[in-house]
């Protein structure tokens, strides 16, 4: 939570900090993952075998080392559209016997020989938990439930014995499952009207949790704040009274997914982009209520949090998908990615999740080549926020100028402030403070007074360069993370068009 004062351009701007002045807790799944059969994401990225880079299951050890730095809680899998014509059976077993199949979301072929306990093996390794989405384009409840049983039962039943059978005695206790992606996409394989998903949602939510009660399930929203939403939040976010899933305190969906990419040729339309991003958690947390009110669901069943499991900059024209979206990222765009996670943590309240599209190659802060991994500049503000940024979400306020200029999209302007500032702030549970900062001005540093600093040591990390425009190239990475430390006292100048993360010990 951080509330803003607009002030004239020729005042010192100001920001107050109040650790002890906690809003809520930031759930570390903000810093998610998701990995889709797309482009080289899958193979090439995480899975490469014979490579000299891999490990002897195929794994990309660069990669995998790159996944720790970032500490991912979880990793969304396998689509993204490509799960809507995804059949599980086909990429486990034996590799030499799994089927090739025509993939219709990006017209690729799909060899099927990274799976499920591909997936579930290399989760391990990097130390996340899965997250599955299940196929609502040609999939169906049996081929749902089967892979439920697959993945978590430990039941003498056939598909649980299949697992053993492919040589996994112990089940992989995947909590969060999708309800599908994207379903009311015109570009998806058997599109859905929102009547049609809201029915096939809670029917499958019931069986799935007949199956396996503990797990997490996850409606498909759009944006968070389309009518697609309102309605199938209405249709499904009901209080279990009849104990479906095992227990009637509970509601069978836990969360709601909405995905935003956000782009603008325009460099402060494009930092600022993410504020639409922050409103549509705004809007989907008040559809929730909206949905829990009218169907009174009582408060003892925990709120429903928004499942923010895709965002990050693309312009589909500029990296179109069926290319393999290899987005080629500026500082403008580390800087939208600053404000994107800005708006997760001052927004903690509501987000359960988040997973930044995607994990590598494609439209990712990670590359891979066959000669190793280069960080793009949304690596960089990505690593500071995963690794500091955890905790609490605490108050602040800041006094600064404001962008008033286009947005993009245009409703930002008309539901939600620009600040040249954008600032959040966290405690994490060792008692440090961090206070992330993007200055999306072009041309002015900001000389900041700021209360509520400790003086002393205040470790600075600092991701900018030389203009909005700069990118990240195999030997000339540019854009990274610039350390030093300041006394606490005075001003602080954050510099135009930078990223700032200030530490200290509460
Ligand atoms: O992340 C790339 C694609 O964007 C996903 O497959 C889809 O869900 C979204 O449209």
């Amino acid at each position: 939570m951080a509330s803003f004062t607009r002030i004239p351009d020729d005042q010192t701007p100001s920001i107050i900090v109040h650790p002890d002045h906690e809003i809520a807790k930031i759930n570390d799944n903000i810093y998610g993952g998701f990995t889709e059969h797309m482009g080289r994401c899958i193979y090439g990225g995480i899975y490469d075998p014979g490579n000299p880079l891999s490990d002897e299951d195929g794994f990309r050890k660069d990669v995998i080392e790159a996944m720790k730095d970032l500490n991912v809680p979880v990793v969304r899998y396998p689509g993204g559209n490509f799960v809507a014509t995804y059949h599980w059976l086909d990429g486990v077993g034996p590799k030499e016997k799994r089927p090739k199949r025509p993939e219709l979301a990006w017209l690729g072929i799909e060899p099927n020989s990274f799976g499920t306990d591909e997936f579930m093996k290399w989760c391990k390794v990097v130390g996340t938990e899965p997250y599955l989405c299940l196929n609502f384009g040609t999939g169906t409840l049996d081929e749902a439930l089967a892979w439920l049983e697959y993945c978590n039962s430990t039941q003498d039943t056939y598909y649980a014995n299949l697992r053993r059978q492919n040589g996994h005695e112990e089940p992989y206790n995947v909590k969060y499952w999708a309800l599908g992606n994207e379903c009311w996409g015109p570009w998806q394989v058997a599109q859905q009207t929102q009547q049609d998903y809201a029915k096939q949602a809670y029917q499958w939510a019931k069986a799935l949790k007949l199956l396996d009660p503990t797990i997490t399930l996850i409606l498909c929203g759009e944006t968070g704040y389309s009518s697609w939403d309102h309605y199938v939040l209405k249709e499904c976010v009901k209080w279990d009274v009849h104990g479906l899933s095992g227990d009637s305190t509970k509601s069978l969906i836990d969360m709601h997914s909405i995905h935003i990419y956000t782009a603008s040729a325009t460099h402060l339309a494009n930092a600022t982009a993410p504020r639409a991003a922050e409103r549509a958690i705004q809007m989907a947390s008040a559809l929730i209520d909206l949905a829990r009110i009218e169907n009174g669901v009582p408060e003892t069943v925990p709120k429903q949090t928004v499942c923010f499991d895709e965002w990050n900059v693309w312009d589909p024209v500029r990296a179109p998908g069926e290319k393999g979206a290899e987005e080629s990222y500026t500082l403008s765009d580390a800087l939208a990615v600053s404000v994107f996670l800005n708006g997760f943590v001052r927004q903690a309240k509501d987000v359960g999740m988040a997973n930044i599209a995607q994990s590598v190659n494609v439209i990712s802060p990670l590359m891979t080549s066959t000669e190793g991994v280069l960080k793009q500049t949304t690596w960089w503000p990505l690593l500071l926020f995963s690794k500091y940024m955890r905790g609490h979400s605490v108050a602040v306020n800041v006094r600064c100028p404001e962008y008033t200029g286009v947005t993009d999209p245009k409703w930002v302007r008309a539901t939600i402030e620009t600040p040249f500032l954008d600032v959040c702030a966290a405690k994490m549970e060792d008692g440090w403070v961090g206070l992330a900062v993007t200055n999306v001005s072009e041309e002015k540093d900001f000389e900041v007074r700021i209360d509520g600093v400790k003086e002393g040591k205040v470790d600075v990390y600092v991701v900018g360069g030389e203009n909005v425009s700069v990118v990240n190239k195999k030997g000339d990475e540019k854009v990274r993370i610039e350390e030093s430390s300041w006394d606490g006292k005075g001003l602080f100048k954050f510099a135009k068009h930078s990223f700032t993360l200030l530490r200290w010990k509460h």
